[in-house]
């Protein structure tokens, strides 16, 4: 699978995903064998434009989680272009996306991300000063247009004209949110008409999953998010049941708690490693019937090692169950 020049090890790819997918996370996916592309958190195109991004954590980047793609989501394109310049320039991401998807929190209320869906001829000029700066790959990840027609045939078509080497389609309009199934058929006809690389992304719950979304859309690659909060081990996994081989014994989830808070710990100081072990504590708690109880239970420890004390008394007693992985926020 390549995208542009760039060759990925595997077709599975690690959503973007604010507050989670930072470097301490991708490394630990990558200690459980790795996925084909790891993608950072949104970065804030303002702040990566009028900072330092060789100083600020959410561009840093771990040991092992390579090749890397860094999101920025904004709608000046000016300002977006200083920001990819500037992320190049640091040498290390390998890959760059503009986000088209998000329909959450600030980049929302700004009208950046999915709503740019509704003004073509801003994003036309963002990927036109983005291009004029990117050496790699560009690459956007967008929801499915809202309203009915062809909006998706003909995004199909200015993306191919406007440069970009590979879409991600997130197979939810803006308005669905998480509250509707993804619509893998929407994947099937951006794939039947867009020429380069399409990612299937939306509901991959297993590796089963993955593989049917593959062949159901034809899609080129898949990419997982909740999932991949829920068992950062789910690449292996994929991989091993890719190559016939079934899926493994999961391991024992309380001991990933463990080696995660090891990893945030290096990188970020108390107060920020126990923030970020809670947003993870909240979703990998999820595999469990009383997964809610373990977290809030965790949450109320005084500090990280005592927090992840706790989680692994709960987590480390329990079978993780099979898959496919049901997450609460859906
Ligand atoms: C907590 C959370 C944070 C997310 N942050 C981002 C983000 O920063 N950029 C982005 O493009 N999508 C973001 N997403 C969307 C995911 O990348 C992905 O498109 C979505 O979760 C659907 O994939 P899934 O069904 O495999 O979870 C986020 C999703 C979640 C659950």
């Amino acid at each position: 699978m390549k995208i542009g020049a760039l060759s990925l090890p595997t077709p599975y790819i690690l959503a973007p995903m604010a507050d989670l997918t930072h470097a301490p996370f991708r490394d630990l996916v990558a200690e459980w064998g790795g996925c084909g592309l790891y993608y950072t958190e949104m970065l804030n195109a303002r702040i990566v434009a009028s900072s330092d991004p060789a100083r600020d954590s959410y561009c840093a980047v771990g040991t092992k989680d390579t090749p890397r793609a860094a999101q920025v989501v904004g709608d000046d394109p000016a300002v977006v272009a200083k920001a990819f310049e500037k992320l190049q320039g640091l040498g290390r991401f390998d890959l760059f996306d503009f986000n088209l998807g998000c329909s959450r929190g600030g980049p929302a209320r700004y009208g950046w991300g999915a709503a740019l869906l509704n003004w073509p001829d801003r994003v036309r000029e963002i990927l036109r000063q983005a291009r004029s700066v990117l050496r790699a790959p560009l690459v956007v990840k967008m929801r499915i247009p809202e309203g009915e027609g062809n909006g998706l045939e003909l995004w199909a078509e200015r993306l191919a004209q406007w440069g970009v080497d590979a879409v991600v389609l997130h197979a939810r309009s803006r308005r669905d949110l998480f509250k509707r199934p993804a619509r893998w058929e929407a994947i099937k006809r951006f794939k039947s008409v867009f020429s380069k690389p399409v990612v299937g992304n939306g509901d991959v719950f297993s590796p089963e999953d993955a593989l049917n979304m593959m062949d159901g859309t034809g899609c080129d690659a898949v990419m997982i998010g909740r999932a991949a909060l829920m068992r950062p081990w789910i690449f292996a996994d994929l991989s091993h049941y890719a190559q016939g081989g079934g899926v493994p014994e999961p391991p024992d989830a309380g001991a990933v708690v463990a080696r995660y808070a090891e990893l945030v710990a290096t990188r970020f100081d108390e107060h920020e490693a126990v923030r970020r072990l809670r947003l993870f504590a909240f979703w990998i708690c999820q595999n469990f019937s009383y997964g809610a109880h373990y977290f809030h239970t965790a949450c109320r420890a005084p500090d990280l090692w005592a927090m992840v004390e706790t989680l692994r008394g709960f987590l480390s007693r329990e079978r993780v169950p099979d898959y496919p992985v049901r997450p609460f926020l859906m």
